[in-house]
């Protein structure tokens, strides 16, 4: 267990404490070598205010600590400056898909608005890490051309449920495919000399009731799933920084966790950049100064009462200044590295033509192939006129809402992208969907909850309800059309979970239209394509028999319209793969039971300033515990609409026996996979273990590794060698606090998805352990499933 306050804080001795004199030329400026002297010159005020944000656009002006407020509008937040010791103010915005600033600003004519490059679960569906690297250096660069030193991504938190809001920024139910793309992303940003904030550390798998929330989880799932991720990416690619989440784990908020910050992120992972909270202030029941001593380093957005918070702590000696001096070191340490500190000089002017390249790429490549008849692709001249359903088609949906929303200059709808491979869409159906956007756009605004921020249009891209068309005019339309679209559209995001009935499911005009459009195009012999155009999984199992293909499209980005087209017409070939699994009904995920968790009669809550009981979700029991995704379907051999890894191509792919090495403490796995079929694609090769039985109980498989070909022409072939560290295959044992890889027959089954194995070898393995801290204990009794 943690306290709130530490122990044995001493006061910092005021004789030590430097003054300032009126002769402020003595002061030594910020260098990357005198780091210790800037340290020891610093004021003890000065000290507090390093560690609280300078700017912010939540509690208003009068709440600005260093006046940084402006310096990119719309931008998150800043560290604040110390002029007198050459310490800029350095700019934090979002992220992850491409950087959020108000694209408007007063006073000038310029624009600002940003790529909108593909959402976390779509790129994550590329399983290409190079590609997402470049994605990375696209954003890094593009965060500092707008003149701001971090994004805040990238979003790692996992799918426990389909219906978290916010799963459209994360990637996956699977630690390490998260902690993989993560560190792509990452080493790409920062490839820039920008940074990251991977967020949010941790648990944070739900929206409703975020920041009161108490994430009760075993040890192990902690370990093996929720921090996996981070500790990957902590490994491979040393984010600049880290941001602690809303919620509480075990009973302590992450922000102010010591097993969290410290004992695991630093102790244990050998972490060294800087932590900072999640945009929240001043938070109840939990004291700046519990902060400051957990290891967050920096407090967003930053309010002046913490700032006197930390001064009057150390100063009554319930904060060590030894914590505070450690943490202003990081923050000197992180200053120094960013291009505020190095003076450069943006340019606020991207280049958007070569980074609209790089988002219809990887978004093309992210998209997944649900289900193809052979309808697809198309053949050149084969389609010429396209009737387009699904008022998405219109208003094509780039990315989610909430502070992961981007603002591009432009968004390339369906209709348009067809419209740029020479194909024409139904003027009728244009002319019907545009008339009901353009409603739908106004009557949304007047009705909108005034409580609910995210539904402002600066928030992100709405989802205006399906219009129903009779089978009449959907019949009047078959004529004149080689092909039917019809897009499914679904909005989410920050701050609010989706609601089954409407979200996950298809709501009846959907569903009628589905049917009538294929009744009508199917009686003709006309093809019907549903394009879902979602950052989440959507219910499918009871219509996808109906359509002859479905593409998943996610929300891909400001070239969504022409990634799609490049699928249609073949120029390229599918190779997106599932990172999660698409269940037949949301309930048939073990956490439904526990999610968003269990209602307290009431909890205390800020509300409007004052200190509210105010019903809410007071805790969530991980009861489902290491059984997330399809460690729960492979394990218990549950019936699903598309698994773990799914993805259909153009083409098809042969596997060779694998060969499987011991090389030291790695394991070195081999697979030749040669294109059978007779178009060029890319193949992604996944490596699932099963371990042998032993003391701990596992899931029946794991994704270890994974690798994707480059493009293989037909009857090509390529050697994919991946590399799996012993450790990686280790489980968490909590009663000795440590990993422990049990000695035994280890199966590696390599296939196309978690339940298309196409070649299995396995090898003995000696037991392999390593210690680490005991931290984040659960303060109760977990009653888990499976034990
Ligand atoms: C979100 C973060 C975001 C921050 C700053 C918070 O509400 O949870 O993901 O980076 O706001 O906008």
């Amino acid at each position: 267990m943690t306290t709130n306050a530490p122990l044995g804080a001493r006061a910092a001795s005021h004789d030590e404490e430097p003054q300032l004199d009126a002769n402020q030329s003595a002061s030594p400026l910020l260098s990357e070598n005198n780091i210790d002297e800037v340290l020891n010159a610093m004021t003890l005020e000065e000290k507090a205010k390093l560690l609280v944000g300078g700017a912010n656009n939540f509690f208003g002006a009068g709440a600005v600590v260093g006046g940084e407020a402006d310096l990119v509008a719309g931008a998150a937040g800043t560290s604040p400056a110390i002029p007198r010791l050459g310490i800029p103010a350095t700019v934090l915005t979002d992220g992850p898909a491409g950087v959020r600033i108000d694209p408007i600003r007063k006073g000038t004519d310029k624009t600002y608005y940003a790529t909108a490059f593909p959402i976390g679960s779509c790129l994550a569906s590329t399983w290409n890490t190079e590609l997402v690297s470049k994605v990375g250096e696209a954003i890094g660069n593009e965060t500092k051309e707008y003149r701001c030193d971090v994004i805040l991504g990238p979003g790692m938190n996992l799918h426990r449920n389909p219906l978290c809001g916010r799963n459209f920024e994360y990637y996956s139910e699977d630690p390490f495919l998260t902690g993989k793309i993560a560190a792509a992303y990452i080493n790409g940003v920062q490839s820039q000399g920008v940074g990251v904030s991977a967020k949010h550390f941790a648990v944070n798998s739900q929206e409703t009731d975020r920041t009161a929330v108490d994430e009760r989880v075993s040890q192990r799932a902690a370990r093996e799933l929720y921090l996996r991720g981070f500790e990957i990416a902590v490994r491979e690619s040393a984010p600049w920084t880290i941001m602690a989440s809303y919620n509480q784990v075990n009973g302590q908020y992450s922000m102010g966790n010591y097993d969290l910050l410290t004992k695991i992120l630093r102790n244990d992972w050998g972490y060294k950049g800087i932590v900072m909270t999640d945009w929240i202030g001043i938070r109840e029941g939990l004291s700046t100064i519990s902060e400051v001593h957990a290891g967050n380093d920096l407090m967003e957005p930053g309010q002046p009462a913490q700032v006197e918070e930390i001064i009057k702590g150390v100063k009554d000696g319930k904060l060590d200044i030894a914590d505070v001096d450690r943490n202003v070191r990081r923050m000197l340490e992180y200053i120094v590295k960013t291009p505020s500190f190095n003076k450069y000089s943006a340019s606020n002017a991207p280049d958007f033509k070569a980074h609209a390249t790089i988002t219809r790429q990887s978004a093309a490549e992210g998209i997944v192939m649900l289900k193809n008849n052979g309808a697809l692709p198309w053949k050149e001249g084969d389609i010429k006129t396209v009737a387009l359903f699904g008022e998405n088609s219109y208003d094509f949906l780039s990315g989610g809402t909430g502070s992961g929303c981007v603002h591009p200059p432009y968004v390339v709808d369906m209709l348009e992208g067809l419209k740029n491979t020479g194909i024409i869409s139904s003027p009728t159906l244009t002319d019907i969907y545009r008339k009901y956007i353009e409603y739908a756009r106004v009557k949304f605004q007047a009705e909108r909850h005034p409580a609910k921020w995210f539904q402002i249009e600066m928030m992100g891209q709405q989802k205006y309800p399906e219009i129903g068309l009779s089978p009449i005019a959907i019949g009047k339309e078959v004529q004149g059309a080689d092909a039917a679209i019809i897009t499914i559209g679904r909005q989410a995001g920050e701050g609010i979970d989706r609601d089954i009935d409407t979200e996950f499911n298809l709501i009846p005009e959907e569903r009628a239209l589905i049917m009538d459009v294929c009744n009508a195009f199917h009686q003709a012999g006309k093809p019907v394509i549903v394009i879902i155009n979602s950052g989440s999984v959507i219910e499918t199992a009871s219509w996808s028999c109906y359509p002859d293909a479905i593409l998943c499209a996610w929300q891909p980005g400001m070239e969504g319209g022409n990634s799609i087209a490049d699928l249609l017409t073949g120029k390229v070939n599918p190779s997106g793969k599932l990172t999660m699994t698409w269940p037949i009904a949301a309930t048939d995920h073990p956490s439904t039971n526990n999610f968003p968790g269990q209602m307290d009669d009431y909890t205390f809550r800020m509300m409007a300033g004052n200190r509210m009981p105010i019903p809410g979700h007071a805790y969530t029991n991980h009861e489902e515990d290491i059984y997330v995704g399809y460690r729960f379907f492979d394990t218990f051999n549950r019936n699903v609409a598309y698994p773990f890894g799914f993805g259909l191509s153009y083409t098809t792919f042969d596997y060779s026996k694998p060969i499987v090495k011991a090389k030291g403490s790695t394991i070195e796995v081999s697979i030749i996979v040669r294109n059978s079929g007779s178009v060029s694609g890319k193949e992604v090769a996944q490596v699932y273990v099963t371990a042998p039985k032993g003391r701990i109980e596992k899931p029946v498989q794991e994704l270890k590794a994974f690798a994707k070909t480059r493009e293989l022409q037909p009857g090509e072939s390529q050697t994919l060698t991946m590399t799996i560290p012993v450790r990686d295959l280790a489980s968490f044992d909590e009663s000795g606090s440590q990993w422990i890889t049990e000695a035994g027959i280890y199966t590696f089954r390599i296939g196309a998805s978690s339940r298309d194995i196409r070649a299995t070898t396995e090898l003995n393995i000696k037991e392999y352990t390593e210690k680490t801290t005991d931290a984040l204990a659960p303060q109760q009794k977990l009653s888990l499933l499976h034990q």
